[in-house]
């Protein structure tokens, strides 16, 4: 397996979550909103290796953290038989990602983490990270009471042979008023390229994976909250859109979607993945029945080039385009075909405006489709990124171990 440890990588915008201080009192009887916010780009070819890169090492980390294989793992060709060697990776793009505050430490420094829900991590850049993490904020542990070293220092390696490098420590961490009292962070006395500023604008990431892909391994700041019972129930709820976006946690917030919501079970909880139904487009069944791994943390719907290529046969217009990068389809910018995911017996409809991601360049009129093929995934599973999660509220329960989908309002 990979030996590396990879996240997404973005350039974002700016975030306005108020958090009140660290400490302050826990809400009875309900869940608490986080606004979320995104940018969008047209530089997705990098997203596909670098979500490739992220779920493939989490798989490594979930064996050394259980002892088994992941399930999911037949689903990624041996090195050995992939059809494309990798390239190393020029991170000089911007992809999109979806943001907010959190904050850390007995003086409750405020942080911009990207939410990633195919990872379990935490990290922001640590006071003496010097130069690389020019312009993010950095937590100083000398200036927080409660903070402690864990003298466990941490490798985040990247595709292109780049390391986050850093210290763990375990600090008070607080989101939208809720406190994780005892929560492992790591802070990172390096940033490369990627998470440099001109790059990737929050100041870290943080996972919304469960603890079996943890590269730490001890609970993730969403599972300490449910263990420190400071959640009404289990749960967050998604809405992902270009406006409204939102995080609620400890519950669903009822009046951003309508009507029953259809509960899927989780396959295991290490990523939030399921098995989803039919896909089709134009009315056509183009793939059959597999598992699809729900990920904040990428743009596209990725796919095995097999179930990619089937799809795009029912789209007319429809080309790949590899000068774009690898997997790269074209659609027709004025692009509208009906295209759908269904998520056990929830028909969920992808929007036309929401698969196409843009014109090639400016002015051109063929536009970045909202799919991809991965030609290192054998089809066992897709990754159904945002182009897949602004189309449907979503609800995130690790009490049940399932995933809900409802009619967003
Ligand atoms: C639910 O979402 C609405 C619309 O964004 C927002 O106004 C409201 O505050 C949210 N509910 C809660 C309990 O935060
Ligand atoms: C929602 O679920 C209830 C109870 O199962 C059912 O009676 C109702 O018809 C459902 N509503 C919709 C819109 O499917
Ligand atoms: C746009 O797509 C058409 C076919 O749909 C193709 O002939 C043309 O070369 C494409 N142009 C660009 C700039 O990729």
């Amino acid at each position: 397996m990979h030996p590396s440890l990879t996240l997404v990588l973005a350039a974002l915008p700016i975030i306005t979550a108020a958090l009140p201080l660290a400490g302050s009192p826990q809400p009875a009887s309900r869940g608490i909103a986080v606004p979320i916010f995104k940018r969008s780009s047209l530089r997705v070819s990098l997203t596909i290796q670098h979500t490739f890169r992220k779920i493939e090492n989490r798989m490594a980390v979930y064996e050394q953290n259980t002892g088994k294989q992941h399930p999911l793992a037949g689903g990624i060709k041996q090195l050995g038989e992939r059809d494309t060697a990798w390239e190393p990776l020029s991170i000089d793009g911007h992809n999109e990602l979806w943001y907010g505050s959190i904050s850390i430490g007995t003086q409750a420094d405020s942080f911009t983490v990207h939410f990633d829900t195919a990872s379990s991590d935490l990290f922001v850049p640590f006071s003496g990270c010097g130069a690389t993490c020019s312009g993010h904020k950095s937590y100083d542990p000398s200036a927080n009471a409660n903070s402690k070293a864990l003298g466990m220092p941490f490798t985040l390696e990247f595709g292109d042979s780049t390391s986050v490098n850093g210290e763990q420590f375990s600090d008070v961490v607080s989101i939208a008023g809720l406190t994780a009292h005892t929560q492992t962070l790591g802070l990172a006395t390096n940033y490369p390229y990627g998470f440099q500023m001109d790059h990737f604008s929050p100041d870290g990431v943080m996972g919304l994976g469960f603890e079996s892909i943890s590269v730490y391994n001890p609970t993730p700041p969403f599972q300490t909250l449910i263990s420190e019972d400071a959640l009404t129930s289990p749960v967050f709820g998604l809405k992902l859109a270009s406006s409204g976006s939102e995080l609620f946690l400890g519950g669903v917030n009822d009046t951003l979607f309508t009507g029953n919501i259809t509960w899927v079970s989780l396959s295991t909880t290490s990523f939030w993945h399921a098995h989803f139904g039919l896909f089709s487009a134009n009315g056509a069944r183009v793939a059959g029945k597999r598992q699809a791994i729900f990920d904040t943390g990428t743009q596209q719907i990725i796919g095995n080039p097999l179930g990619i290529e089937r799809l795009f046969a029912r789209i007319t217009g429809a080309m790949p385009a590899p000068q774009y990068g690898d997997g790269i389809y074209t659609i027709p910018c004025d692009f509208d075909t009906p295209i759908s995911i269904w998520v056990g017996s929830k028909e969920v409809h992808i929007s036309p405006a929401s698969f196409n991601l843009g014109p090639v360049s400016e002015g051109s009129s063929n536009c970045t489709a909202g799919a991809a093929a991965d030609s290192s995934l054998t089809g066992e599973f897709w990754i159904l990124g945002d182009v897949f999660l602004q189309n449907v509220y979503t609800v995130w329960d690790a009490g049940n171990a399932r995933m809900g989908f409802a009619t967003l309002a």
